[in-house]
């Protein structure tokens, strides 16, 4: 088939790339001339692994083509997904539809007559309706189709998420716009995937509630963290205790600093604002974003009470600052609390991410207590303690018996719980884990 994908951003970018590898025609459009010159060439904006690949067979394959023209790209195309940000609105944690709505108006006179446009991008329930609305008031006639089709994608994972997804969601309004999409989707349900079809409210609500249980079953398992650190028993066993119950499952028991990225801390408080709108009561989702909010400064403090409750003068080795591993995303990081309430507290900062420096630099302030290190080892030179906030694969690995000694003091303080207690005191480090006690360096000598 032939599509179009107004948007290059992440899910744009990735969606538009996948339906290429489906076998599809497509072309991504956005405004910003230099990102598409840029993939044009096959250079991808986003650390995300195997798409950049991807983007260049498909560019060669001319299945995939970048353009800023719009005109150009609608042409011929039977489905246009819109895939533009919906940021969360400062004034009231809404999500802003100023782009959505921007995209429609400009496709409406363009698309041709019997298409489905299709919203990728994450939209408050009754979306799809007022897409609709906007592009038969500007076309002036009822001919083409508006759907939602709503995205599951892990940053890091994206492109596997995509291709091998639990499941395809579309919600539609009439039989014609589900046969297009079930034809689009084909190469994945023949694979015997399900895919639910709904009406649009529903799919359109379908992505937060999922987006909120899953940030829900995270900040109760850091809940649980807090309970075990004072109680002297252990979140992760705990987890497992839980999560091989069925009813409740393995994934999302992870504890760590808080969550992050471009779609929990937004989507929670787009549904809390939904919820309102709707005057439904809602107790659980501001709650949860409550919950997490206040432990990215409950982490910070953690780290300070590790090196003795005082950190003026200390100098701290940060491990890893994007809000999860395989990705160069800085959004809503935990790092972005943590770092700055450690310098305020008078810490001397070595800061170091394997993908995320340029994200980093640009994003977080820094002063002169904050020094970026070119590797691992710069980042924990003389240092304090070394905190661990992601979980690169990288940082799991670390000898630390040989990186003791080059540290100040063999502290750890580890967000991810990386690493087994028992291993960490027989290597000589004092490591304070999360929802875990403290294992204290075993007197025994390091050789
Ligand atoms: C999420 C959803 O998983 C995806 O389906 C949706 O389309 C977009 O939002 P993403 O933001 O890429 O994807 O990351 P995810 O892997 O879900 O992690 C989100 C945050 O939760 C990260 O900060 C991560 O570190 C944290 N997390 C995740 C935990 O703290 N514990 C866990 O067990 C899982």
């Amino acid at each position: 088939m032939k599509i179009a994908v107004i948007g290059t951003g992440y899910v744009g970018l990735v969606s538009g790339t996948c339906f290429a590898e489906l076998g599809h025609h497509v072309t991504c459009i956005d405004t910003d001339k230099n990102k598409i010159e840029a993939l044009k060439k096959g250079r991808i904006p986003i650390y995300e692994p195997d798409l950049e690949a991807l983007v260049i067979q498909h560019a060669k394959n001319k299945r995939l083509s970048f353009t800023t023209q719009l005109k150009e790209g609608l042409q011929g195309a039977e489905i246009v997904f819109i895939a533009v940000g919906t940021p969360t609105n400062p004034k009231d944690g809404s999500a802003d539809l100023s782009w959505i709505f921007q995209a429609a108006r400009d496709i409406a006179p363009l698309i041709q007559k019997g298409a489905v446009v299709v919203t990728k991008s994450t939209v408050p329930v009754g979306t799809a309706s007022r897409i609709r609305a906007v592009i038969y008031k500007t076309r002036k006639k009822k001919d083409v189709y508006v759907a939602s089709n709503p995205e599951f994608l892990r940053e890091g994972c994206a492109v596997l998420d995509f291709l091998q997804p639990d499941r395809v969601i579309i919600g539609v309004s009439s039989a014609k716009a589900e046969q297009k999409l079930r034809q689009l989707y084909l190469p994945i349900t023949g694979r015997g995937i399900p895919l639910i079809c709904t009406n649009t409210q529903t799919s359109e609500l379908t992505k937060y509630a999922a987006n909120g249980f899953l940030a829900t079953k995270i900040a109760f398992i850091n809940e649980m963290a807090d309970i075990c650190e004072k109680a002297k028993a252990d979140v992760e066993v705990l987890a497992q205790g839980m999560g091989l119950d069925p009813r409740i499952g393995r994934t999302y028991l992870k504890p760590g600093p808080g969550f992050g990225g471009s779609c929990f801390p937004k989507d929670t408080r787009a549904l809390q604002y939904i919820a309102e709108n709707y005057g439904a009561k809602n107790h659980l989702i501001p709650a949860v974003i409550e919950s997490n909010e206040e432990r990215k400064f409950t982490m910070a403090k953690k780290i300070i009470a590790a090196l003795g409750g005082n950190i003026k003068g200390k100098t701290i080795g940060i491990l890893g600052l994007t809000f999860k591993a395989n990705t160069d995303d800085m959004r809503e990081s935990a790092s972005l609390v943590i770092v700055p309430y450690l310098l305020k507290a008078g810490a001397v900062l070595k800061l170091f991410d394997p993908e995320g420096m340029d994200q980093a630099k640009s994003i977080l302030k820094t002063g002169k207590d904050a020094q970026w290190c070119e590797d691992m080892d710069e980042a924990l030179q003389k240092v304090d303690a070394a905190v661990i906030l992601t979980e690169w694969q990288m940082f799991s690995t670390i000898d630390w018996r040989k990186m003791k000694k080059k540290m100040k003091q063999p502290i750890v303080v580890d967000m991810r719980n990386l690493f087994d207690r028992a291993m960490m005191a027989k290597q000589g480090i004092t490591y304070h884990s999360v929802g875990r006690e403290v294992a204290t360096a075993l007197l025994a000598p390091s050789k």
